[in-house]
């Protein structure tokens, strides 16, 4: 069960914060949320409990243990909730395992930034005939996805392998251009709910996939967002009900000029997480305009932090600089794994008072200290438990934060689900690699570049 304190958050217990009567004053908003939510739960939340599809990809994942490499060829919304999954569930140096300690499942290895040198040295240690490389693609039309399909399908080809036995395409159940590839060449294809967009699909064969594939019990992470979308659906006080409490903390520190928010994990298997939060926090509420069509420019600039490390290097600044961020420590309450300081040296008392310590100990003895420091500079902050890291607690982290997102953009009053931002520049690429079809946006790019006043070294 995930656990909340909000306490370092409080107005009661920091200067100039967010009080408990503010939050009294919005809950009217708030429950408008709750009761649009049960009326109308948006299509991430049906996947949940929606287990259809299941069989199909736990089918498909049996494929794909038999290979040596899982690639994934994907980005955004389709690569980064894989590697939250991975970076949280794997052992951090699975890659190197022997494969015997890997439970004889596949390496893991994401093709999603068209950087020729990152690319290129994943392709130095793959041997493609022992590869399966799932294309994921809502669209089916991301131009990195894309150029990395081809380059791979352009490998495969050259080796003489046949693409239908090395490639699986998640893609939109009727549109894009992988869809049709499928189609004509009968190449094995997972579908993703329309309904469903691209930064809320984690818990879709666009996660579920490479999960399944390499051992994650996927039944148990759909239990865990059930649980948590359950836990938000029954509770009407606001007090009560995480989601509620944590947007209302969120968006009246927005209110209050907090444009930024820090995700601080205590725990390196949890930092992967913290990058699929960035994603769905500035992409589904970073919007120019509400719904009813005001300049709004709204949103938070989410930031990653890494505890302990970021300790030394980050927090002085988050203490003493612009007082313009609320911060959520995620922290672990069972590591999996333990780690005793020995007692020696014991004549030092500089040291003793580490020694027979467990590490996890002082780990969330720091994450304690660094929120309890924040709070006496005046610097809100809030602390997210997981009883361990497991497939439920992630699956639970999945289903809470993808709610969350959704109240913060209600109380925002701006379409949470869309992207314009991202499209423009998408078109852009287009016109600028001479796609057909994009001839007038290449005119509108060389005509702004005309006229821009160059400074250039
Ligand atoms: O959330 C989103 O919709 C985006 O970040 C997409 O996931 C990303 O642009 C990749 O799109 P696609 O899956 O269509 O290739």
């Amino acid at each position: 069960m995930l656990k909340f304190d909000f306490t370092n958050a409080f107005g009661e217990n920091l200067s100039d914060g967010v009080r408990y009567e503010d939050i009294k004053g919005i809950t009217g908003r708030l429950h408008s949320f709750l009761e649009n939510f049960r009326q109308n739960p948006p299509g991430f939340s049906k996947v949940f409990s929606d287990l259809s599809h299941v069989d199909s990809i736990l089918k498909m994942a049996e494929r794909c243990k038999n290979f040596e490499n899982f690639v994934l060829v994907g980005i955004g919304g389709s690569a980064l909730g894989n590697q939250a999954i991975q970076g949280a569930l794997r052992h951090p140096m699975w890659n190197s395992l022997p494969r015997e300690k890997r439970n004889n499942l596949p390496r893991f290895f994401v093709m999603d930034n068209v950087d020729p040198e990152q690319i290129g040295s994943i392709l130095d240690v793959i041997d493609p005939a022992e590869s399966v490389f799932n294309v994921v693609s809502k669209s089916g039309s991301t131009a990195e996805t894309m150029s990395n399909y081809l380059i791979v399908r352009g490998l495969l080809e050259t080796r003489g392998l046949n693409p239908k036995d090395h490639i699986i395409f998640t893609t939109d159940p009727v549109e894009g251009v992988l869809r049709k590839i499928a189609i004509d060449e009968d190449i094995p294809v997972l579908d993703i709910p329309s309904n469903v967009g691209g930064r809320f699909s984690v818990l879709t064969s666009v996660g579920l996939l490479s999960a399944a594939s390499l051992g994650v019990d996927i039944k148990k992470m759909l239990d865990g967002a059930q649980e948590e979308l359950d836990r938000f659906k029954e509770e009407d006080d606001t007090f009560k009900n995480p989601v509620l409490l944590n947007a209302a903390i969120h968006y009246l520190y927005s209110q209050k000029g907090k444009s930024i928010s820090v995700m601080m994990p205590y725990s390196n298997a949890l930092y992967t997480l913290a990058d699929w939060y960035r994603q769905l926090w500035a992409e589904s509420l970073g919007k120019e305009k509400s719904l009813t069509g005001e300049t709004v420019h709204a949103g938070q600039t989410p930031i990653k932090s890494l505890g302990t490390i970021d300790q030394h290097s980050q927090v002085q600044l988050y203490m003493e600089g612009p007082n313009d961020k609320v911060i959520t420590f995620l922290r672990v309450e069972n590591f999996r794994r333990k780690l005793k300081i020995p007692v020696i040296h014991q004549d030092r008392k500089e040291l003793s008072y580490l020694c027979g310590h467990d590490l996890e100990e002082l780990i969330n003895y720091e994450q304690e200290a660094t929120g309890l420091a924040l709070l006496e500079h005046g610097r809100p902050n809030l602390t997210i438990s997981f009883e361990s890291i497991d497939e439920v607690e992630i699956g639970r982290f999945f289903g809470y934060y993808e709610i969350l997102v959704t109240a913060m953009g209600f109380l925002y009053n701006i379409n949470t689900f869309d992207q314009p931002g991202v499209e423009l520049g998408k078109k852009n690429t287009y016109a600028l690699m001479n796609r057909k079809g994009y001839e007038s946006q290449k005119a509108h790019i060389e005509d702004l570049k005309k006229n821009l006043k160059t400074f250039k070294i």
